[in-house]
């Protein structure tokens, strides 16, 4: 751990979980005869997308993207580059995109202009945290989980700096400076 930051508790795994039930009825009601493909985003969404598509009681396929547009600080570059590109074809599926954070929204708005050139049958987003004010491009969300505040959140997959993911909850990063 840095000795320059603080980790504090966000949102309990509970709350998460609950979340995750709530998300998971909305998708099922809309999916259900549809097998979907799920694409998570590397590397932030993977925890939550296995506790989500765990819950998807009828047939479903995944995939995963991933992007880059942070470097090893706290802030976005601005500029997003696809890592890892999409194995799966995409033409004529219904797409749902699982996100673990739309902050500025330029990750979720680029990835989502690079599915629909690949002319999908429809094409959503779901994504377990939002942090609106901090938005730079308009992005619509299908399926939100919960709004956070204006803060550095980690935990449940959410990294900072490749640390922290592993914590069970989301929690905020409190700088000392
Ligand atoms: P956006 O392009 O600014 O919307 O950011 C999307 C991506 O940036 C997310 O998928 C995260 O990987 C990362 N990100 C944004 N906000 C945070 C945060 O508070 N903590 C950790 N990563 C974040």
């Amino acid at each position: 751990m840095s000795p320059q930051a603080k980790i504090h508790p966000l949102i309990r795994r509970e709350k998460i979980q609950a979340t995750i039930d709530r998300l998971a009825s909305e998708i099922a009601r809309d999916y259900r005869d549809k097998n979907p493909l799920i694409i998570g985003v590397l590397k932030g969404s993977f925890v939550f997308m296995a506790d989500l598509v765990r819950r998807l009681d009828f047939p479903v396929e995944m995939d995963f993207v991933r992007v880059s547009s942070y470097g090893n600080q706290c802030e976005t570059s601005g500029k997003v580059k696809l890592v890892r590109c999409l194995a799966t074809p995409v033409k004529g599926r219904d797409v749902l995109l699982v996100e673990d954070i739309v902050d500025t929204g330029l990750t979720t708005s680029f990835l989502l202009g690079y599915l629909k050139r690949k002319r999908p049958n429809s094409l959503k987003v779901c994504a377990l945290t939002n942090k609106p004010c901090r938005r730079k491009t308009p992005v619509a969300i299908d399926y939100l989980g919960l709004e956070v505040p204006d803060k550095f959140i980690v935990g449940y997959g959410i990294d900072w700096d490749e640390k922290y993911r592993n914590l069970p909850d989301i929690c905020f990063v409190e700088m000392e400076c």
